[in-house]
């Protein structure tokens, strides 16, 4: 993400010294010798992080914070304080400052407070983008990094083709979320997306769930049935949990998908669809091969297109814009009005190690929320176990 970083002092050699290592950084920096420039700046909503010298000509500095407290989403503001200043610092802390450096600065502290910084103002930029859209959008978060680019790129690649896709990842990576955007991004969008949780379902009846059933094929089975597969004709098929299927109904599959047909439960009829499987696992599937409880001919006929989503703690970068999308969503369910997220709250949620993935993530924020009386979200209203 590119930040303007808005850097208020009224020594020229100061400023100078700041910008070059700032645009040596990559940030665009802009800059006001004093209090009435920097307002005009901050009017003009030009800058996304502020460094804010604190004695200057025309007043001091900390009274931007009272000023500007006002605005929706006032850019972050880093003080920098005279050496031992301690007392005004943390009075500046508690009006809502970002941070405070200590002259002479530190670059490496610099850097460190801008990029704190910089994960609230794309957390903001991600609820603004999102608010501003009318249509009901992509549920699933594209996320910045690349990984998760490459991911979509893939996704959106075996959506247009039409392509078998094996979707693999721990618990709450997103994967049925990742199946479902798939639907929607290709030319079957408008056609039906039908899901079936292999795990949820016992052995004995899967055959029939799948393929339907003839009238008197069993004791009970009244009258014909029509199977998922058909149900999904000309649209998607998603197998979730697909380890989770018998080996024998995994053959059963596997010529089903190869032939694109299939007999129903009692048939003898040959019924003919045209469907595509997206199938998710969140088992380790080339061990269950070697174990011999999953066929390595349908494995390989699943994974034409292999989609594997990291965990979170592997691009945790993201975990700012998912904030942002969980903070609108809850907003519109519960009826809020939450536009920020605090520091340290932010900081605590980049710290945690996210065992159950975007899911826990989702869980945390709304529990936030339910907590949370304020605009803003801040580090008590998490579960325990983010308290320091
Ligand atoms: N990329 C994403 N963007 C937005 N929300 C996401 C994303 N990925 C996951 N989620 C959220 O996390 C929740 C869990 O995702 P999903 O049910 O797809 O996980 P899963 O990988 O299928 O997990 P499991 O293996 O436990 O079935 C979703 O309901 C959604 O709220
Ligand atoms: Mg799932």
């Amino acid at each position: 993400m590119s930040a303007t970083i808005l850097v208020v002092d009224d020594e020229e050699n100061a400023r100078k010294h700041i910008r070059d290592f700032l645009n040596g950084e990559g940030y665009e920096v802009i800059s006001a010798a004093n209090l009435e420039e920097a307002r005009s700046q901050i009017r003009q909503d030009n800058a996304d992080i502020i460094l804010l010298d604190v004695q200057l000509p025309d007043g001091y500095g900390p009274d931007l914070l009272e000023e500007t407290s006002h605005i929706e989403a006032r850019p972050p503001i880093i003080l920098i304080t005279a050496h031992g200043d301690i007392d005004m610092a943390v009075e500046a802390m508690k009006n809502g400052a970002h941070d405070f450096l200590q002259k002479p600065i530190q670059f490496n502290r610099l850097e460190q407070s801008i990029q704190r910084a910089q994960k609230i103002v794309a957390m903001r930029r991600e609820l603004n983008h999102l608010r501003g859209q009318q249509r009901n959008e992509l549920n699933f978060i594209v996320g910045k990094t690349p990984v998760m680019r490459a991911l979509v790129q893939h996704a959106q690649r075996a959506a247009q083709a039409s392509a078998s896709v094996l979707i693999t990842g721990e618990t709450g990576t997103g994967k049925e979320v990742l199946a479902r955007a798939i639907h929607q991004l290709g030319p079957r969008a408008s056609k039906s997306f039908v899901g079936i949780n292999c795990a949820a379902i016992q052995s004995t009846v899967l055959e029939s769930e799948l393929f339907g059933y003839e009238a008197g094929a069993f004791t009970g089975a009244q009258k014909r049935k029509h199977g998922l597969m058909e149900v999904a004709d000309s649209g998607i098929l998603f197998l979730d949990e697909i380890s989770s299927m018998p080996v024998d109904m995994q053959a059963k599959l596997l010529r089903a998908i190869e032939e694109q047909a299939f007999r129903r439960v009692g048939g003898t009829n040959l019924i003919k669809v045209d469907v595509q499987i997206l199938a998710a696992s969140n088992r380790d599937l080339p061990t269950m091969l070697r174990e011999g409880n999953f066929r390595e001919d349908l494995y390989y006929r699943l994974k034409v297109v292999d989609l594997d989503i990291p965990p979170l703690r592997d691009h945790k970068e993201d975990i700012p814009a998912l904030v942002g999308l969980f903070v609108k969503h809850n907003n519109q369910r519960m009826g809020l009005n939450i536009s920020d997220i605090s520091e340290r709250a932010m900081q605590a949620l980049m710290q945690h190690n996210w065992p159950g993935n975007i899911r826990e993530l989702r869980n945390v924020i709304e529990r936030a929320m339910l907590f949370c009386d304020e605009a803003t979200i801040d580090l008590p209203h998490l579960s325990p176990e983010f308290q320091p």
